[in-house]
């Protein structure tokens, strides 16, 4: 197999990439629930329609609770752009949070209560890192249009990466049309950073014998010769949460339940995907749930929380994790904390604003064109 050179780059993962998280005063770290209750509510009173507060499926019910808007990456930035508040309080992770900040106004604030909330696939494909890749792929496929999709799991700098190279971001309730936005104006689409959407994408599209795999970190990962035959280049990024799910998991559910449907993110292995009945985004699995007749029963493959969340909106329907008591809960989700947010929006009150996040200024306008571009499909 013809192996590629690796581009020489430095950098680090973006773990942290904004170092002015501030901690959690001391006085707001035993409070009981019903105090907390009562002071975010308090404070979301006080500040009324100066105040949005996002909350992401995966956050943990004493987050969600106080939200003014529940929903998947999407329909939050579709909020985030629609929000005439001043202060968007986001339940969610860092690159969530940074999309509001480009979609939002410049007189609006964006704040994540806890800045530590870092999604380990978004620190996966470095802007610097895609940029060498960059010119190892276009040069294996010289005479082709190239055009890079992200996915919302990534940082500002690689949106606006994309946005610069003619691409665009997605979500996972609109890869498809994302693909079909790129297939339109060019020959390939690179994408980043999670193959397993990336693959579940090309299968929608009937497109899955046109893959070519990319793995940054291996040399014998990246094949020029597969580049220049295939369409679409898979970035080799993936969720821990989701690549937990496996068919082996769906099989035991239908055996133990075998009236039971099965429902998995998109996150999730291709031959997960194929094995259960209906894969969606966060959204989807919500109104999928929604939808179903009492009595019904449904097999979650997603993170921990959003499963419960559901046993709790829907006490008539039999809400099963797939993978019983082995589901994870997202790690960077979870960071949100609701002492946190109970802190944060007390300082609003007030009049300071904690744990802020602001994308550089040069970042900030290319981002937006990809994820206008995306709002647009
Ligand atoms: P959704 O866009 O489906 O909400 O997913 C976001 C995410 O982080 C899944 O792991
Ligand atoms: Fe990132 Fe996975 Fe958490 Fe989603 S569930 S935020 S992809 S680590």
């Amino acid at each position: 197999m013809p192996t590629m050179e690796t581009a020489d780059f430095e950098t680090e993962l973006s773990l942290f990439k904004y170092d002015t998280l501030e901690q959690l005063p001391a006085e707001y770290r035993d409070l009981t629930e019903d105090e907390r209750t009562e002071r975010i509510e308090a404070a979301k009173a006080a500040l009324g329609d100066d105040l949005v507060v996002l909350g992401h499926n995966y956050q943990r019910r004493e987050i969600i609770e106080h939200a003014d808007f529940i929903g998947d990456s999407y329909q939050l930035s579709v909020e985030a752009a629609n929000a005439d508040a001043r202060f968007v309080v986001f339940g969610g992770v860092t690159f969530m949070a940074e999309s509001a900040d480009i979609i939002t106004d410049d007189d609006q604030t964006v704040i994540l209560p806890s800045m530590e909330a870092s999604c380990p696939m978004a620190g996966m494909a470095e802007a610097l890192q895609v940029d060498a890749a960059w010119a190892e792929i276009t040069a294996a496929a010289p005479d082709a249009d190239i055009i890079p999709i992200t996915y919302m799991n990534s940082y500002a700098d690689l949106k606006a990466f994309c946005a610069q190279q003619g691409g665009l971001v997605c979500t996972s309730s609109n890869a498809h049309r994302a693909f079909e936005w790129a297939f339109e104006r060019g020959d390939k689409v690179l994408f980043l950073p999670d193959k397993h959407l990336g693959e579940n994408t090309a299968y929608e599209l009937g497109m899955e014998d046109r893959i070519a795999k990319w793995d940054p970190w291996d040399p014998e990962g990246k094949d020029a010769e597969e580049v220049a035959a295939a369409d679409i280049i898979l970035w080799d990024g993936y969720c821990q949460v989701h690549e937990r799910f496996t068919v082996e998991h769906v099989d035991q559910v239908r055996a133990e339940h075998p009236d039971a449907k099965v429902i998995v993110h998109p996150e999730c292995r291709r031959e997960v995907v194929e094995a259960a009945d209906v894969s969606g985004s966060t959204a989807t699995i919500t109104q999928t749930i929604a939808d179903a007749e009492p009595g019904e029963t449904w097999a979650i493959g997603t993170e921990i929380h959003l499963t419960r969340h559901l046993r709790r909106w829907h006490p008539e329907v039999e809400v099963l994790p797939l993978c019983g008591d082995a589901c994870m809960d997202c790690n960077a989700m979870r960071q949100i904390d609701p002492n946190y947010l109970t802190w944060v929006l007390e300082e609003l009150v007030a009049g300071r604003e904690r744990n802020v996040i602001e994308v550089a200024p040069e970042e900030k306008e290319l981002a937006k064109v990809a994820l206008e571009r995306m709002l647009e499909v």
